[in-house]
């Protein structure tokens, strides 16, 4: 059964007549870099900021949009273990968008039965932005609808750094043999264990890169790019992304 999903009218764009996703093949975790948000902003001649606000709200638009669709899990890239080197009016500001995001959206996340998540080293995050997570992740823990999956200061060399220290230290204690390591295990140490790896990854902003995010579960995962702005993303573009990813063929190295 095709789902026919009614688009809100959008001021900045025709509205799209749905293309007509196959309900029952919609990826099951989809994993997004969030980018351009300075370069939508600075091509109207606005700081970098006014980008990241109103990508803010891009966000609340296709967590929606994932959770009507039946998305199991999205994983947002918001912060990278990288974005600390950007000015530090920058970074306050990002550390800020948590605490403002969810101080307006949490109750309708809780509304939608949507669980919060993050992933990345959370501990040397500014307290008032652990603060709002920590209280988002608690009033949703039971929730068992879309896992909406915030990537905080996250970096996936350290992930994988941190998940073979973890490992070494157990060879070390005797407590598992060297020959017993597998990805399996490996895979369990890392920040996403219990989540099921990403089927599609899409990048807004026209960059084809990964930038240090999910190296190890994106194996086999789709790719999707468009030129697009993250500020300038809706609902019609990522349901080109889930209808491209439906027409693909994935081998997973068979025939
Ligand atoms: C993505 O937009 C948001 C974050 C990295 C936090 P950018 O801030 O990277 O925007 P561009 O790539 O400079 O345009
Ligand atoms: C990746 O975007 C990080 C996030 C979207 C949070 P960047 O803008 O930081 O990546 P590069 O610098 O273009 O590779
Ligand atoms: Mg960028």
């Amino acid at each position: 059964m095709p789902i026919k999903f009614p688009f809100k009218k959008d001021k900045k764009q025709p509205r799209t007549e749905p293309l007509g996703l196959e309900e029952n093949h919609i990826p099951k975790h989809v994993a997004i870099i969030m980018d351009g948000n300075g370069r939508w902003a600075k091509n109207r001649g606005m700081p970098r900021i006014a980008g990241h606000k109103e990508g803010m709200g891009v966000v609340k638009r296709i967590v929606r949009y994932a959770s009507d669709v039946g998305v199991k899990v999205l994983t947002l890239y918001a912060f990278s273990t990288e974005n600390w080197k950007r000015p530090k009016n920058e970074v306050d500001f990002l550390m800020k968008l948590p605490v403002d995001f969810l101080s307006t959206y949490l109750p309708e996340l809780i509304e939608r039965n949507v669980q919060v998540r993050t992933i990345g080293d959370f501990d040397v995050l500014p307290a008032h932005t652990q603060k709002a997570v920590k209280e988002a992740m608690e009033k949703t823990k039971d929730n068992d609808g879309l896992i909406l999956n915030f990537a905080l200061n996250y970096g996936s060399r350290f992930e994988m750094v941190h998940a073979v220290k973890q490992i070494a230290s157990r060879v070390q204690e005797g407590e598992v043999d060297i020959s017993d390591i597998d990805e399996s295990m490996f895979s369990q140490e890392l920040y996403t264990s219990e989540l099921i790896e990403p089927d599609l990854l899409i990048r807004t902003s026209g960059e084809q890169r990964l930038s240090n995010f999910l190296l190890w579960q994106l194996a086999y995962a789709e790719f999707w790019f468009t030129e697009v702005y993250w500020p300038d993303f809706d609902e019609s573009h990522f349901e080109k992304a889930l209808y491209d990813f439906q027409n693909r063929k994935r081998r997973f190295g068979g025939v």
